[in-house]
């Protein structure tokens, strides 16, 4: 993770984060464990939570403990029980900084925030914790100023496209063995996640399905050569089915009646919930674990196999983004957290992050790279800048 590398040795030279407590709620995995030993050599104080109780690397978590003497909460397979108390740690360490993925910590601390409110800042990770923020500022409720690290430009074209993109299909492959080529691969949600997912499948010769609901994205699908169909109608022709919507139930009863037998369900959604698990579950005759992360239900005689649990594919059958992407995501964290370390950001609300710092991060990333790019000359700029005809325009 070079950027994240570079930004850690400065934060080593210049300590902001000196005296400050942090505490973060991302998935305990190596990529993260870089991103808090960046705080700490910027001289914070961090206490870990995993974000979701099946995407813990226990070894990641022992090290840091070992290694780092970070307060990390957070075992793999954990009770929703444990992962409450983890997240009531996080809270009762007060930290003036939080960094999140799905927003249930900076939940937590908004209820906790006092009136003179020693929370700076916090950053999310996640389309899905943003939207669960910004119900909360439109409600009048947010007490504290988000970075809406997700919608930074670096993330939006990186991260959820090539990171979910490649890491979901790598999940299902390493927990069913299943080949891509000639399955029809049945994507439902075409953000930029489902757009990731489903040019990587079509990549390895499977026939692809987008559902959507929204007309714009729906014709981006159709545009880009994938066949755009409703989810009843895609569900009795799909061998995998791999929901990103970020909403509720989007596969339920009616879809598993249609489904084939041998069908996979995954999703790479943040939370469990898009599977409608307890119509999964009514549905079924009988259910069996047929290997580790795959069960298998028997409706009607046909069987479904359902990976995860309905949990984030990525993560808990697959080690989550490679770190080369991560590495962007997290130098946008650090740096997003340096700026709220000083106290001048903005106020309560859900904020981008600045322009400046994901042109940096960018050009971090491809000085690592050893690419280099051009500039602009002069008078190439004061072209732009004062947007005048050029001399042979009538
Ligand atoms: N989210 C997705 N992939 C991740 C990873 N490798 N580490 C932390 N958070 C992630």
């Amino acid at each position: 993770m070079p950027v994240l590398a570079r930004v850690a040795e400065r934060f080593a030279r210049e300590r902001p984060l000196e005296g400050r407590r942090v505490s973060v709620c991302l998935h305990v995995t190596a990529e993260t464990a870089n991103l808090v030993r960046a705080l700490a050599a910027g001289g914070a104080e961090v206490a870990l939570a995993s974000a979701n109780p099946l995407s813990t690397q226990d070894d990641v978590a022992a090290a840091l403990v070992d290694a780092d003497g970070v307060a990390v909460h957070a075992v793999h397979g954990e009770t929703l029980d444990r992962y409450a108390e983890h997240l009531a740690a996080l809270v009762a360490f007060e930290p003036q900084l939080a960094i999140d993925d799905g927003a249930d910590l900076v939940c937590a601390l908004n209820e906790a925030v006092g009136a003179e409110g020693e929370l700076l800042g916090a950053t999310e990770e996640t389309t899905t914790g943003l939207v669960r923020l910004r119900r909360l500022e439109a409600e009048g409720e947010l007490k504290v100023p988000v970075v809406a690290a997700n919608e930074s430009r670096t993330e939006r074209a990186f991260n959820d496209r090539y990171g979910t993109g490649q890491s979901a299909l790598d999940g299902i492959v390493r927990a069913t063995n299943v080949l891509l080529s000639g399955a029809v691969v049945v994507v439902i949600g075409y953000g930029w996640t489902g757009k990731g997912i489903a040019l990587r499948a079509k990549g390895q010769g499977a026939n692809v399905i987008v559902c959507e609901v929204d007309p714009m994205r729906a014709l981006e699908a159709r545009m880009e050569g994938f066949e755009v169909m409703p989810a009843l109608e895609a569900a009795a022709r799909g061998d995998i089915f791999i929901t990103v919507t970020g909403g509720r139930a989007v596969l339920g009863a009616g879809h598993f009646d249609a489904m084939r037998d041998g069908a996979i369900i995954a999703n790479a959604g943040h939370f469990d919930v898009e599977v409608d698990l307890e119509a999964l579950e009514a549905a079924a005759g009988s259910r069996r674990e047929v290997r580790p992360l795959v069960e298998e239900f028997t409706v009607d005689g046909r069987r479904i196999n359902l990976l995860a649990h309905g949990r984030v594919v990525n993560l808990a059958a697959a080690d989550g983004h490679p770190a080369a992407v991560m590495d962007l995501s997290f130098a946008v964290q650090a740096l997003a957290i340096e700026q709220l370390a000083r106290g001048e950001g903005p106020g309560p609300g859900v904020h981008p992050v600045p322009e400046e710092l994901d042109r940096e991060v960018a050009r971090l990333k491809l000085d690592s790279l050893g690419v280099e790019i051009d500039s602009l000359s002069e008078e190439q700029a004061d072209y732009l800048r004062a947007w005048l005809p050029a001399p042979h325009d009538g």
